[in-house]
């Protein structure tokens, strides 16, 4: 059971502990790279990139993709030497798995999923400080140049990534930019974006997205939408393009913040739009009023082909820049969870609690988005309960805000004893604190999309793309929750001090309250602890049980066992020493 703190400004244990890619501590969360090559070193470091030569586009790549971007324990990928495209052009992919998620975030690797996602909150979305990009003159995107008729976007290396898929979509871990018309401000959307021909390419967007928004006013208006579609930027750089970023913010100045200092634009020659300097591959172009061609069907983060085939604008190419040996960034959607899951749920769980609390709802002690729903259709929240409506009003507001508002389905509210982030030990609250005829309320006509594989096939034809949404109070109820029965496991306070931890480095394990008995080992345990230079959950994980044997200790137990040593460490190293002996938190 987990609980996190209740206010903007509280901070979690390791928020403040960046990490390179050796997981040296470092005082701040920070990021160890600038560009797409400096992750893929720092990847390499860790041990956790694997180059494979020779697959073909056709087929190849799409398969083992399929296989690697559903297990977080599967490397990173580099394809090279696809056959039949620009030599030296690789294709990425599984960037988000392993240790490198939290180095791509900025922390250290012994966070869990919560604790990553709590820091990214704390240190970088709640705060969403801005710094403008820095215009620069030029930059090694300009390394080679593609115009007239020497464009051929064929010659990269996109794959066909599932085999009922419609084309080859060069635009997967890709960003759209383009320029609101009225407003002037700068967007950077992650769409996907199909390849029609040598010079021409279809991209998708669902009604409401800010590019999509962008994009009806050019048509309105009769003018022709200026793009660049960078394939292959830094990793953040993407995460900002694909996450609910507020209208009017430019996702450039979004990443600025999170580095500390601005991206390095240069102005497109054809549109004016800024492109990121060390990108890897950019395509610059137009979009009439009014050409369309048939895009898809492309496999979509629900595990379905929903939308199908519908005519989407074309983008005509005017001129393509990339890198020597240049790396497309592929992140491809497959049933989930998967890749793109693992990336959203940390990613958008702890926007969805800033904008809950943003809204002014008190009390709210954790959130996630869940990766089997796609950080979308399955919301979690959990709310220390203040008073009668808090629950219900938490649940509306998460269903509704910019997080969740675009294709959910189920949105969960909890009490704050309850692990949002554990499917299992959600559902059992669910289970056991709701009652269907009670607890549920249904929003209809919500906001939803062509994606949204329950839309009947009448109303999508007729244009009607929205669904409804049930928000569930799985809380103890308010009016009698001091009656409500009294749960079987130890309780998070009990959990919390379940070891203790002196300054001397001793532990004391408190049996009677885990029933367990295993206090001496784990004495011996933190001394060795020390001798590790990172805290490194999963290493402590693998390698204390060769060293100590707890007997009759549970597995589960002595995972969280480690993780309260890990932190214990943290603090040790990283916070004032307290005066006398304390508590390890958990
Ligand atoms: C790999 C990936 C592919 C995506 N493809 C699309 C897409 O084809 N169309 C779309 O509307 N949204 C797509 N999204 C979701 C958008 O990127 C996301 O909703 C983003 O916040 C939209 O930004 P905007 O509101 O600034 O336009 C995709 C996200 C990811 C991670």
């Amino acid at each position: 059971m987990a609980t996190q703190p209740d206010s903007n400004s509280d901070r979690i244990v390791g928020d403040r502990i960046g990490a390179t890619a050796d997981g040296a501590a470092d005082p701040q969360p920070h990021l160890v790279y600038d560009d797409l090559r400096q992750w893929l070193d720092e990847a390499r470091r860790l041990g956790e990139v694997k180059q494979v030569s020779g697959l073909s586009w056709q087929e190849d790549i799409g398969m083992v993709s399929g296989v690697a971007m559903h297990d977080d324990g599967a490397p990173c990928f580099v394809f090279d030497d696809v056959p039949g495209t620009i030599a030296g052009s690789r294709v990425l992919v599984n960037f988000f798995g392993g240790k490198r998620k939290n180095m791509t975030l900025g922390f250290p690797t012994g966070l869990s999923k919560l604790e990553l996602s709590e820091g990214f909150r704390t240190s970088f979305m709640g705060p969403m400080t801005r710094i403008p990009p820095k215009y620069v003159n030029d930059g090694p995107i300009f390394e080679n140049v593609m115009t007239g008729d020497d464009i051929d976007v064929t010659r990269f290396p996109a794959p066909k990534w599932h085999a009922g898929d419609g084309g080859r979509y060069i635009g997967t871990g890709s960003f759209n930019v383009t320029r609101d018309p009225d407003e002037g401000w700068i967007n950077c959307g992650t769409y996907r974006v199909m390849i029609h021909d040598a010079k021409t390419a279809g991209f998708y967007i669902s009604p409401g997205k800010h590019g999509r928004q962008m994009r009806d006013k050019y048509q309105a208006r009769g003018e022709r939408m200026p793009v660049a579609v960078v394939c292959g930027g830094d990793p953040m750089t993407f995460l900002m393009a694909s996450s609910e970023v507020p209208y009017g913010v430019s996702e450039y100045e979004v990443v600025g913040g999170i580095r500390g200092k601005p991206v390095e634009v240069v102005n497109g020659p054809i549109t004016g739009l800024p492109i990121p300097a060390n990108a890897e591959i950019v395509i610059e172009g137009f979009v009439e009023p009014g050409n369309e061609r048939v895009e898809g069907p492309f496999a979509e983060w629900t595990g379905y082909y929903a939308s199908d085939l519908r005519p989407e604008p074309v983008l005509d190419i005017k001129a393509i820049y990339y890198r020597n040996d240049p790396i497309l960034l592929g992140c491809v959607p497959q049933r989930p969870p998967d890749e793109i899951c693992r990336y959203r749920a940390v990613v958008r769980s702890g926007l969805l609690r800033e904008n809950i609390q943003k809204a002014g709802v008190p009390g709210i002690t954790a959130a996630w988005a869940h990766e089997v729903g796609n950080a979308r259709l399955l919301l979690a929240v959990a709310v220390h309960q203040r008073y009668p409506g808090h629950a219900k009003q938490a649940g509306h507001i998460a269903a509704m805000c910019h997080v969740g508002a675009y294709c959910g389905r189920y949105v969960i509210v909890v009490d704050d004893d309850v692990d949002v982030s554990n499917l299992e030990e959600l559902v059992w609250a669910l289970l056991t604190r709701s009652d269907p005829a009670t607890s549920i309320d249904i929003i209809r006509n919500a906001w939803s999309t062509p994606l949204d594989p329950r839309i009947e096939p009448e109303r999508k034809a007729a244009g009607d793309l929205t669904n409804s949404r049930a928000v569930i109070d799985a809380c103890r109820p308010w009016h009698w929750r001091d009656q409500f029965p009294k749960v079987s496991t130890p309780s998070p306070e009990l959990e919390h001090v379940a070891f203790e931890v002196d300054r001397s480095g001793a532990v004391t394990v408190h049996a009677k309250q885990l029933g367990q008995s295993f206090g001496l080992p784990l004495a011996a345990a933190l001394q060795r602890i020390d001798e590790f230079k990172a805290p490194d959950r999963a290493r402590l994980l693998r390698e204390l049980p060769d060293y100590y044997s707890v007997p009759g200790c549970h597995a589960a137990t002595f995972a969280h066992i480690v993780d309260g040593l890990v932190r214990h460490q943290y603090n040790q190293a990283h916070a004032p020493a307290p005066a006398k002996s304390r508590k390890a938190k958990r």
